[in-house]
């Protein structure tokens, strides 16, 4: 139980008899902003004291008597109109840091009640190159399933990829009219994107030009491509089976540079069979119904229905949504659905939820967990010089290139000359460069647009994953240059002593992991796991100023200092893991 769960329910204990619902006012209890008011304060009784009309100081006066919390906190403090400061016993800190030297688990406990979760993150429309907008869903629905799983919850990711759309049609009718057969004998990935990228221009200058018709133009062509597709043409089918694969190895080669992985990749095409049924049965059972010669399902709330077949028979984006929350269902009955997808489709997600409700889905939570766009320095969408979208491979390489040359000057700054081989450095610039873009990612409020900035998301300082890398390789060096084994260390048993307030710090701060990965599943936010980390190398940083460990003044103080290093270095190594980045033992 995190510290802060332990202090709630003492709070919920000592509400009985005076309230009936203590949920929302055991929320008042948080962390305190400035240490002078203890580690925690709870704020509920000015609301309290508001709902039974009695002065608010006097209501925290007798919270306080119902308290029982001596063997946790040093007896609370009323201060202002009624604020409750709670001070965690040092004793407290010192008995369950200790306990979390041995664990494996730092100090965070599985669940109590484990949920399943399925996970809908990354699903980029294949066959054409990702780019820097399918960064964030990746990143994020990576991180959240980590954190999930964690946490003792079962978390099934499932990358539901576009496999089935037009882009098929812009391949197929470029394969029939501009393949360099050579080119993709060679290398068909390259060549298959080559086509995309050609047909794409077309279809764009033919939008400005007006004297195409509609009938021979490239569009044209395209989703007629596209439809024979799906009716079942035999050529196009099998061309399709034949690209797929090259349209897969070129997503994974991103994954594994970006060390993410799936459970299952059940794209569109996996659904195509179960679209006519799934509309059958909507009107079997009246939720949908014609209008206009399309079947429609008309939402309360919504101005515009749902289509779920269009005129001309084909089916649409939301059918095959529909179809996989039914797929989902049956096959893994998940208690939520999490679908980490950018904020532009968040009307097609309420119309899904409210249709899904329809359906008589009503037990389990869905969700769109939306996010914002990535933005160039001018503070528009992430463009080329030339306007096109950024290649995410580029983009990683960038930021590794970067990388590279930051590793490289640090070392060869370093007092008595270099200490990393070629070979070395070119590795840990690539974790860092990855891990740099990741967590600019990460630490932004997923619901804000933000700048991409290699500059910013590099730098030494600040809430950065180099940063906290650099933490956790300042901890090792520790270690090395003391000559500590680490695992007798942890084996000893040594207490840990808190003396001074850095040290107390820390140590709060330390045993908080467990709160910020609640915080951080409780609205699917990983900046509240990357705050957390930020917030955790600070205090480290003043500690480390100000408490000499390997010249401590005693034995025991020594030993003490290198175990809060340990918990340290472990925690933001398990908090970074857990966002998807490695950290490296030297930088
Ligand atoms: N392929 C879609 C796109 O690129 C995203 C799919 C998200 N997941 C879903 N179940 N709709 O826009």
């Amino acid at each position: 139980m995190s510290m802060l769960t332990e202090l709630k329910e003492r709070f919920r204990k000592a509400l009985t008899g005076l309230v009936d619902e203590p949920a929302e006012l055991l929320d008042l209890i948080r962390g305190s902003q400035d240490p002078k008011f203890g580690d925690y304060q709870a704020n509920l009784a000015m609301p309290l004291g508001k709902r039974l009309r009695r002065p608010p100081r006097e209501v925290a006066a007798e919270i306080i008597k119902r308290l029982e919390i001596d063997d946790l906190c040093a007896p609370p403090e009323i201060a202002g109109p009624g604020f409750i400061n709670l001070r965690i016993n040092d004793q407290w800190l010192a008995r369950r840091l200790s306990a979390a030297v041995a664990e494996p688990r730092l100090d965070v406990a599985p669940v109590a009640s484990r949920r399943t979760f399925v996970i809908d993150y990354s699903a980029p429309n294949v066959a054409k190159p990702m780019h820097v907008g399918h960064i964030r869903s990746t990143v994020i629905g990576d991180a959240l399933c980590r954190v999930l799983r964690f946490l003792g919850h079962r978390a099934i990711s499932d990358n539901h990829i576009g496999d089935w759309g037009t882009q098929f049609g812009m391949i197929l009718y470029g394969y029939k009219h501009f393949l360099d057969v050579e080119a993709y004998r060679r290398n068909p990935v390259q060549e298959l994107a080559r086509l995309y990228r050609h047909v794409r221009r077309l279809m764009d200058e033919e939008d400005n030009n007006p004297n195409v018709t509609t009938t021979d133009s490239v569009q044209a062509a395209v989703l007629a491509e596209t439809a024979r597709l799906h009716a079942g043409d035999p050529e196009n089918r099998r061309l399709w089976e034949q690209f797929l694969p090259h349209c897969e190895d070129e997503i994974q080669r991103v994954y594994s540079r970006l060390g993410v992985t799936f459970d299952h990749t059940l794209g569109e095409s996996f659904y195509e069979e179960r679209l006519a049924p799934v509309v059958d049965d909507l009107l079997r059972r009246g939720i949908a119904r014609e209008s206009d010669g399309a079947i429609c399902i008309f939402l309360e709330g919504h101005k515009t229905p749902m289509i779920v077949r269009k005129r001309d028979g084909a089916f649409l984006y939301g059918t095959t949504d529909l179809a996989t929350i039914q797929y989902r269902l049956e096959t893994w009955r998940p208690d939520a659905i999490l679908y980490v997808v950018d904020h532009r489709q968040s009307l097609h997600f309420q119309q899904l939820f409210a249709a899904a409700r329809l359906l008589g889905y009503k037990n389990i939570e869905l969700q769109h967990v939306s996010f914002g766009t990535v933005l160039g320095d001018d503070g528009r969408p992430f463009k080329t010089r030339s306007g096109d979208t950024v290649g995410l491979e580029g983009l990683l390489d960038e930021a590794v290139r970067r990388a590279l040359e930051i590793v490289s000057a640090n070392d060869d700054a370093k007092p008595n000359g270099p200490e990393l081989s070629t070979e070395q450095r070119r590795q840990i610039a690539e974790t860092v460069g990855i891990a740099a873009i990741k967590y600019a990612d990460l630490s932004q409020n997923r619901t804000s647009d933000y700048i991409f900035s290699y500059d910013k998301m590099l730098a030494m300082t600040g809430n950065t994953a180099t940063y906290m890398q650099y933490a956790y390789a300042r901890v090792r060096s520790i270690f090395a240059k003391g000559g500590v084994d680490i695992e007798q260390l942890r084996a000893s048993g040594s207490p840990i002593v808190l003396n001074s307030a850095a040290e107390r710090a820390l140590a709060i701060e330390i045993l908080r992991f467990s709160e910020a990965l609640d915080m951080t599943v409780a609205d699917y936010r990983p900046n509240q796991l990357t705050s957390y980390l930020f917030d955790l190398a600070n205090r480290f940083s003043t500690f480390f100023e100000q408490c000499p460990v390997l010249r401590a003044d005693t034995d025991e103080l020594r030993q003490s200092r290198l175990l809060l290093c340990d918990l340290t270095a472990r925690t933001i190594q398990k908090g970074l893991e857990l966002l998807g980045i490695r950290v490296v033992e030297k930088m």
